[in-house]
């Protein structure tokens, strides 16, 4: 089984990838670490508890940054994104946190601890802003660098979200991302799963209302939360369906082949804007010159409908055929 740990805020579109992650059985899931982000630190730690005790997962959630680099050198904390996951980041939904799951050691020394015991195993699939990666390095850079992989949904070539320029995880804390690239990228495979690769997908409303009635407890939870998710891209974006930005980056690390070869641009070069009004912007330069470092492969495109069968069977075989 591959290695895994998650770093994540969830988040609506973060349950639906850890429900992913948990089902796949090519996945020896070691550590859920969590960082603010959707939500503040707290309401992100017990969503986390509540999904590893929804899914009877056998792994341990590890608390982390409660703010970005550069807000906790200013003892500040994050301007939350309660208007796209709801004030609780599950929109309507509560989950029953199991408190047994939580551990007292920090993500940034659990992520250490796991990559000393298994050099060059493990592998990291990052779903909020880059914040424990980025404190992990600064606290060990040679033991991350023998991180096997990461997998890091954030960024976008073409696309923001957050600003017309920026992706909201990377836009969190440009400075993690910075460092991340920066200081490991040429040593461990990144392969960033931006705004490229996720705004082509879809989650229609064919697919939550099959979720809804045909697939048990978890479907229609899963369904009920993407609700506040739902109304929130008909009014801002004006498309139906949603799109589950974190979940297309679980499903390509289950599957790369889910994305064409065209669609995967290996050993670029990315460089993070950290300031004015470019701040969060990723700059891929895909041909890079000679003195310009390969840090990143970036994902472009993957198939739709295949991920969204991927998806269904992988989660709910007995309902998907
Ligand atoms: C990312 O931002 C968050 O709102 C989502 O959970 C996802 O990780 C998409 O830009
Ligand atoms: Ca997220």
């Amino acid at each position: 089984k591959r290695k895994i740990i998650i770093d994540t805020d969830p988040g609506i579109d973060d349950t639906y990838a850890l429900v992913a992650a948990f089902s796949y059985e090519g996945f020896d899931v070691l550590g859920i670490t969590v960082v603010a982000g959707n939500v503040g630190l707290e309401n992100c730690v017990n969503n986390a508890l509540g999904i590893v005790n929804l899914m009877n997962a056998d792994c341990r959630v590890y608390p982390g940054a409660t703010a970005s680099l550069v807000g906790l050198e200013n003892a500040k904390t994050y301007n939350i994104e309660s208007s796209v996951h709801g004030a609780g980041g599950l929109g309507t939904v509560t989950l029953t946190p199991d408190p047994t799951k939580r551990s007292d050691t920090h993500a940034v020394d659990f992520i250490l601890e796991t990559v000393k015991e298994n050099p060059g195993e493990v592998e990291i699939i990052t779903l909020g802003p880059l914040t424990n990666i980025a404190l992990a390095i600064r606290k060990d850079r040679e033991t991350m660098k023998k991180v096997k992989k990461i997998w890091s949904m954030g960024g976008g070539v073409r696309l923001g979200n957050r600003t017309p320029v920026a992706e909201f995880n990377y836009w969190a804390d440009p400075e993690a991302a910075k460092e991340v690239y920066e200081l490991i990228g040429e040593d461990v495979e990144i392969n960033m799963i931006g705004l490229d690769v996720t705004q082509s997908t879809r989650m229609t409303l064919d697919d939550l209302f099959f979720l809804e009635t045909e697939c048990g407890n978890l479907g229609s939870l899963l369904s009920e939360m993407s609700n506040h998710y739902k109304k929130m891209y008909w009014e801002v974006l004006r498309f139906t369906g949603v799109i589950v930005h974190d979940l297309v980056a679980v499903m390509l690390a289950i599957d790369p082949s889910l994305s064409d070869e065209d669609d995967v641009y290996k050993q670029v070069n990315l460089q993070m804007e950290c300031e004015g009004i470019c701040k969060g912007q990723t700059v891929v330069q895909f041909s890079p010159s000679d003195d310009e470092p390969r840090n990143a492969n970036v994902y472009m495109g993957i198939d739709n409908d295949n991920y969204r069968k991927a998806f269904f069977k992988l989660c709910f075989p007995e309902s998907y055929s």
